[in-house]
């Protein structure tokens, strides 16, 4: 694992990351992206530290993963430094590349508790995790943060702190915690910073494509992307904007429900792979014509007949690349 950074920068076009995302993403999800795009690398969902050391049931929920999601990331938030250790020797046993650790979350409440982005203003707690992470595991650690808590102006000493601490890597996101999602992303300092650290440096802001990445990318060694990602797994193919026929996204969806019903509980899985349906044919405005039935499914039998419906009616344009479709 030492070299694990060298061997990605001599092979730089392989790193590009589906970012993390509470609520949508899973070990399913994870798996149809690398379908399509099988040289992303993918960041878990945020899981709580504590949560971890104090419950093996979510752990043993959580941390299994398929082969294909490899070399995947968990991410963790949490505020002491003690816990986020014990949880590093939980996460080793699941075959984990590597340990993110989530300084990025702008949300109020427990901003004001110095967990997440609050860690920014609060350097040494930062250090102290980091550190302490390091020492309970031989497992990379990461942080992901953002330009800093109000203003920009600390950016480089916060990292300058982490890279102290050992930090592997730095994921940025071009706003402050302030800004949360508002205002336009500001990578200026992302690329100012990266004169000034040794460690690789990946950063988060709107970008839409493999190819738009690489152009934003810069003096900057990875890009994370996560918008355009939704439903589109193609975001990620290298000849981008790469735009799928509709047969490649059905035969996607129907990937993803196999996948939810191998990592769910039956009624978990039914409701949720109901909203990724709809979503994946979001851009067609035909769609509504088969919301119903997209929306009730209960079985993978009736997935795949809704499916099959969708593929007669278009028989004639299944081959056809989908901005074309968007267009009839
Ligand atoms: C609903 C939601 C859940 C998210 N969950 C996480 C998460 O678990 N961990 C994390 O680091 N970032 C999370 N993010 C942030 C994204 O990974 C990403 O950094 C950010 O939205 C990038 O924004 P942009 O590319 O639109 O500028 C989440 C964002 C949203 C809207």
């Amino acid at each position: 694992m030492k070299d694990f950074w060298q061997k990605q920068i001599e092979e730089k076009w392989k790193l590009c990351f589906l970012a993390p995302m509470d609520w949508y993403w899973d070990s399913a999800y994870r798996q149809t992206m690398k379908k399509v795009a099988p040289h992303i690398m993918c960041v878990t969902e945020f899981y709580s530290a504590d949560w971890l050391v104090h419950s093996k049931l979510l752990a043993d929920q959580v941390l299994p993963h398929n082969e294909i999601e490899e070399p995947l990331i968990v991410q963790i938030f949490w505020k002491d430094p003690e816990n986020f250790a014990k949880a590093a020797k939980i996460i080793e046993r699941y075959n984990i590349a590597w340990i993110d650790v989530n300084m990025w979350c702008p949300a109020k409440k427990v901003v004001k508790s110095w967990h997440w982005s609050g860690l920014i203003i609060n350097e040494e707690v930062a250090y102290r995790i980091v550190d302490e992470l390091n020492k309970a595991t031989k497992l990379p650690i990461s942080v992901k943060t953002r330009l800093g808590f109000e203003w920009d102006d600390n950016l480089i000493r916060f990292a300058k702190w982490l890279e102290n601490a050992w930090a592997s890597l730095l994921t940025v996101h071009g706003r402050t915690t302030k800004q949360a999602y508002s205002w336009f992303a500001n990578l200026d300092p992302i690329y100012e910073l990266k004169k000034h650290i040794n460690i690789p440096l990946i950063c988060n802001w709107d970008i839409q494509n493999y190819e738009d990445g690489m152009r934003k990318v810069r003096n900057l060694d990875w890009f994370m992307i996560w918008r355009a990602s939704f439903w589109n797994p193609w975001c990620f193919m290298e000849n981008s904007p790469y735009y799928p026929t509709l047969w490649e996204i059905l035969e996607i969806m129907f990937f993803h429900a196999t996948k939810l019903v191998e990592t769910k509980w039956e009624r978990k899985w039914s409701l949720e792979i109901r909203k990724h349906l709809v979503c994946y044919l979001k851009n067609f405005p035909w769609v509504k014509n088969y919301r119903k039935r997209l929306v009730t499914v209960e079985s993978l039998k009736e997935v795949e007949d809704v499916i099959n419906i969708i593929k007669n009616d278009f028989r004639e344009f299944l081959w056809v690349i989908t901005s074309e479709i968007i267009v009839i």
